[in-house]
């Protein structure tokens, strides 16, 4: 990227956030007005209204070059919320950079089952195997009184960011972390467990290779894909977890939208009762709750 000087000199927020936006677009961005707006809003630490009521005034010298530089780094790929470090789920605010997941939308309907669910029984101890950024244990720990919660991963900078949220949304009391491959280091009770949770890594070897520059290039690898049939995990888990779930403990999974049928069979081949598939908000299919019998 070359800028010329005298294209900065005197700018003020609007160009700077015009000369962002053309940057973006000349790097094929599609949502460069858009981008180059966050990206205003978070170096200048300010909401929409006040960026339009201050759009004429000068920026700082200083402040153009970190706003170019985060230009820069959205025109080369970076996702986003990893320049903001910063991305919402389930009206929580979530501290994300390169070594997690970015929070997905789809997975909102993953914890709106389990709230749900949590209306008529009684949830109090829980794990959570592959935490990533921490958003599902945090959401959970948020909207359902007295749940304690467990979060696994394997990758330990995962589990770093994992620990800043949940401090973050000061829920240190409610959720410990444990590095773990699925439950190897687990130690937990047998028939102790109230609910199982994972939205693990599904996406196939093959499907990996068709994902979006972005996601393939920026997201850890081992949060997207179990480079085989994207069931793995659900086999793992499923026969695994079986024992730590008390009687009629619930066990809910997200699941790739082609995987319903699948994840469906292995709940029930491991002897699950109750297993249902529920869709989001697009109607695809993307959660598969059961109960242990
Ligand atoms: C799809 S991400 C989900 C992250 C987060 N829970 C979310 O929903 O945004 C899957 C997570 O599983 C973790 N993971 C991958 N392999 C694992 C394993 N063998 N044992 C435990 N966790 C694993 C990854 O590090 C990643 O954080």
């Amino acid at each position: 990227m070359n800028i010329a000087r005298e294209q900065l000199k005197d700018a003020t927020v609007n160009q700077m956030i015009a000369l962002g936006r053309d940057v973006l677009m000349s790097y094929n961005k599609p949502d460069a007005t858009i981008d180059a707006r966050l990206l205003a809003l978070h170096v200048l630490h300010c909401n929409m209204s006040e960026l339009l009521l201050h759009g004429n005034e000068r920026m700082t010298e200083h402040l153009k070059e970190s706003f170019m530089y985060m230009i820069a780094r959205r025109a080369g790929g970076t996702p986003l919320q990893y320049i903001t470090n910063n991305q919402e789920f389930m009206g929580l605010e979530f501290y994300v950079d390169e070594r997690v997941l970015i929070p997905r939308q789809d997975t909102e309907s993953l914890i709106e089952a389990i709230i749900n669910y949590s209306k008529t029984h009684k949830l109090a101890k829980a794990v959570e195997v592959g935490v990533g950024s921490g958003c599902i244990s945090v959401s959970l720990a948020h909207y359902i009184d007295g749940l304690i919660l467990e979060g696994i991963d394997i990758c330990q900078n995962a589990l770093d960011v994992a620990d800043k949220n949940i401090k973050k949304h000061n829920l240190q009391e409610r959720i410990t972390l444990l590095k773990s491959d699925v439950f190897a280091d687990y130690d937990g009770e047998e028939e102790s467990l109230d609910l199982i949770v994972s939205n693990p890594p599904y996406i196939t070897f093959e499907e990996c290779k068709g994902l979006m520059q972005e996601v393939k290039e920026f997201e850890p690898r081992k949060a997207l894909t179990d480079e085989g049939d994207g069931l793995r995990f659900y086999r793992e888990i499923t026969k695994e977890g079986k024992k730590y779930l008390k009687p009629n403990g619930l066990l809910a999974y997200e699941i790739g939208y082609l995987q319903g049928k699948d994840v469906c069979a292995i709940l029930e081949q491991e002897g699950f009762k109750d297993v249902q598939l529920i869709q989001d908000l697009a109607h695809r299919d993307r959660v598969v709750i059961g109960t242990k019998i």
